[in-house]
């Protein structure tokens, strides 16, 4: 088959899905990475025939991504931070919105005078973990889920030192953790509400793991509650915390910390502008 007559056809199989442009870039991004060719390989050399070896397998592929599953997981690997990530369903796919915490962190981590103490709770597939770490390659990062699959993922993605990845529940804040304490602690927990799954689309719903996503609507904030008492044991006097929220939650959120005696707690937006994050420090000892 000629490539221009495959890219049109698996074009047109997402098109229920995805808008057209993105259904292309979709079709473009498999193409070059199972045959090699670039976005306008069946437009210079109109010729460029499909190898006939790779045809069962493109189509395969179409297919999965015809059910709505995300490119990332049909292609086994997504970008962040400037590297390549596996991903596979046990794990969210990590989203570009969060490359900002990891430089948030990695701007205060050089800072210090002292290689920095990185605890990442909630890590999925590792990447804040591990870019933090592929960024200072002398910080001591130490990350945390509750998932074993996630983990087994999160410890392979790449060689040479690693963070420490240890399976523990976040929410379980009274447990020995005999690690700390750290300069930094960094999450992104679940934090959508099971009410806000009728804006989302389909092949997050269906594809990434429940676990990695949704919160009780009448109990939205449990993480950041259990991420505060992480930080009151675990973070330095001078260190910092930096968490990823619900956009719609932000001022909630920040109280949360400001409640659990963090006397600096400041909301900080997206590239998009929307707020994304808080950051805390200076726990306040005398408060409760
Ligand atoms: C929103 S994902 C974030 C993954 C990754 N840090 C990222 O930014 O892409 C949340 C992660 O929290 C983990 N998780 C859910 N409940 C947990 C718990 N009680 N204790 C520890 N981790 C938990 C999930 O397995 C998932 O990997």
């Amino acid at each position: 088959m000629l490539l221009a007559d495959f890219i049109r056809g698996s074009v047109a199989a997402l098109a229920p899905l995805y808008p057209v442009e993105e259904a292309r870039s979709i079709i473009h991004l498999l193409c070059e990475e199972r045959l090699g060719t670039c976005s306008y390989t069946h437009i210079v050399d109109p010729g460029y025939e499909v190898p006939a070896t790779r045809q069962a397998e493109l189509d395969d592929a179409v297919a999965r991504l015809g059910r709505g599953e995300p490119v990332q997981y049909v292609l086994g690997y997504t970008d962040f931070c400037g590297h390549r990530f596996q991903v596979n369903r046990s794990v969210l796919i990590p989203r570009p919105e969060t490359e900002e915490l990891v430089r948030e962190a990695v701007v205060r981590a050089l800072r210090l005078d002292r290689p920095a103490r990185v605890l990442d709770l909630c890590t999925g597939s590792g990447c804040i973990a591990w870019s933090v770490l592929l960024d200072i390659p002398d910080a001591e990062v130490v990350a945390v889920d509750v998932s074993a699959d996630a983990l087994d993922l999160a410890r392979t993605q790449f060689p040479g030192r690693a963070p420490l990845f240890l399976q523990a529940d976040v929410l379980d804040t009274a447990q020995d953790f005999p690690y700390g304490p750290f300069d930094l602690i960094l999450a992104n927990p679940p934090y959508i509400r099971e009410s806000e799954k009728a804006r989302m689309r389909p092949n997050v719903l269906d594809y990434e793991p429940p676990l990695a996503l949704f919160v009780p609507d009448g109990d939205a904030l449990l993480f950041y509650r259990a991420i505060a008492r992480w930080a009151r044991r675990f973070l330095r006097p001078d260190g910092t915390g930096i968490v990823e929220i619900n956009e719609d939650l932000a001022p909630q959120t920040a109280a949360v910390f400001r409640e659990a005696g963090f006397r600096h707690v400041h909301p900080l937006e997206d590239f998009s502008g929307k707020p994304r994050f808080v950051l805390f420090s200076e726990f306040n000892h005398n408060e409760p």
